[in-house]
């Protein structure tokens, strides 16, 4: 893959949302390095194969995922997001088809102190089955005591975080600082394979030097899988993800590899499963304001706009404005039993709406405000619609309009109103 390959309409899209639609819209800080971390994504860095049908999504997507004894749906994996990917958002990516979806990452201290913050973390999905918890630490002893407690029963697969490169995280060992001392970080795989209770641990980690030699150490610690993201440590989420290092690492390895970075379209992860060897791969960005992404969209979906990616300016995105794109998305991924349906989401139910599913946009709010109450609905909601409503035409009087909303109620409302106006996907 070579940086010219990429037909992304996120690239503009995205540039705009490291800008001022994430202040304008969210009026969040959001994690450190968010702007630039989102800014990066989608431009020439972006990884796809230029063809915009479907062809081909089927059979690339056919190998099985395998964790240990457990046997994914699909090889896509939603990636933790800390701050975006939280109980309400995996399920709508779970019902899009995402084979698994994991916790934002956390803190095995906190779940040993018995913090109410982190066990809030834990909150999982009916869907979320199989269900994936990501911890980060650096004692052994605290994975162990951790994994010991009621709150982590429930889990199917264990992750461990060995990726996160910001300070406050690495100045504590945890993170991506066990990057640098192989042999902690297998004691930590294999304490977590020892407490685990025969389920499999999983671990995502970067890129660097050593990756290799470090990726054999926690394979014969007990890990049974590793995600890999292509970007160095003191990279953050600067540049390109290098998908040949990660290639790379899944072919030296006899344990699958989710190879993860810039993929933000269909056609990205139909070229990173045919040419990199990995057996799954892993989206993050690509997924906010694009959750259809796991149903393999693009192409199909779309009506024929090539791309996926981020809701673009080209049209059929959630609000309609070219050809009701979200509807006929919501449809295809129904027929494949993927949805669960208008019927499991019904805190604004909407006569309207009918035995449709809610496009997955309205969808999100529904199920924010299930597990959340309305204050933490509508700032989440907030910080999504930056991405939802990237380069929709007339946008930015709807943000304006949104950013006054203090209700959930009268959120759902506005976008309800913003969809039919569009001549969307209601009509
Ligand atoms: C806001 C934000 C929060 C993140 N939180 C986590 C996290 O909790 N755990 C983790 O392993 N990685 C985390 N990451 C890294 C992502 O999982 C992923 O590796 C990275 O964004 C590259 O993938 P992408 O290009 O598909 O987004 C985070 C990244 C961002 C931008």
């Amino acid at each position: 893959m070579t940086a010219g390959d990429t037909i992304e309409r996120g690239a503009v899209a995205i540039a705009g949302v490291g800008g001022n639609g994430a202040v304008a819209i969210a009026g969040v800080g959001s994690a450190e390095g968010f702007a630039s971390a989102t800014a990066g994504v989608g431009g020439n860095g972006a990884i796809a194969d230029g063809v915009g049908s479907a062809e081909g999504f089927a059979s690339a997507m056919a190998a099985a995922l395998k964790i240990g004894k457990i046997v994914l749906t699909s090889p896509l994996i939603l990636a933790p997001l800390a701050g975006y990917t939280d109980v309400a958002f995996r399920r709508l990516c779970r019902d899009c088809g995402a084979g698994l979806t994991v916790t934002e990452m956390t803190s095995v201290k906190g779940l040993c102190y018995g913090s109410r913050n982190t066990r809030e973390l834990l909150r999982t999905a009916p869907n979320e089955r199989p269900s994936c918890v990501q911890l980060f630490g650096s004692d052994p002893a605290f994975f162990e005591r951790a994994l010991a407690l009621p709150e982590l029963a429930g889990f199917d697969i264990i992750d461990v975080n060995m990726g996160c490169p910001m300070p406050k995280i690495t100045k504590n060992g945890d993170g991506s600082a066990l990057l640098s001392d192989p042999a902690k970080a297998a004691k930590i795989v294999a304490a977590c394979v020892k407490a685990g209770g025969g389920r499999p641990v999983t671990v995502k980690m970067r890129i660097f030097g050593d990756a290799i030699a470090f990726a054999r150490a926690l394979c014969d610690a007990g890990a049974a899988m590793l995600a890999v993201h292509g970007r160095t440590p003191a990279q953050r989420y600067s540049g390109a993800a290098d998908w040949d290092a990660i290639g790379n690492i899944a072919r030296a390895l006899p344990i699958p590899v989710a190879g993860n970075g810039d993929v933000v379209s269909v056609s990205g992860v139909r070229f990173a499963l045919k040419t990199y060897g990995v057996s799954g791969v892993m989206i993050g960005r690509g997924a906010l304001g694009n959750p259809a992404i796991f149903s393999g969209a693009d192409g199909d979906y779309f009506g024929g706009h090539s791309g996926g990616g981020y809701v673009g300016a080209s049209g059929g995105d959630y609000f309609g404005a070219a050809n009701g794109g979200a509807f006929s998305e919501c449809r295809g991924v129904a027929a494949n039993g993927g949805y669960a349906g208008a019927a499991c989401c019904d805190s604004f139910p909407d006569s309207a709406v009918g035995e449709r599913p809610l496009p997955p946009v309205l969808r999100h709010l529904n199920y924010l405000t299930e597990y959340f109450p309305d204050r933490y609905a509508v700032t989440g909601m907030r910080k999504h619609l930056v991405y939802y409503l990237c380069g929709v035409p007339g946008a930015k009087r709807l943000k304006s309009k949104i950013a006054a909303l203090e209700t959930a109620a009268g959120l759902f409302a506005e976008l309800k109103s913003a969809l039919y106006q569009n001549g969307g996907v209601f009509t």
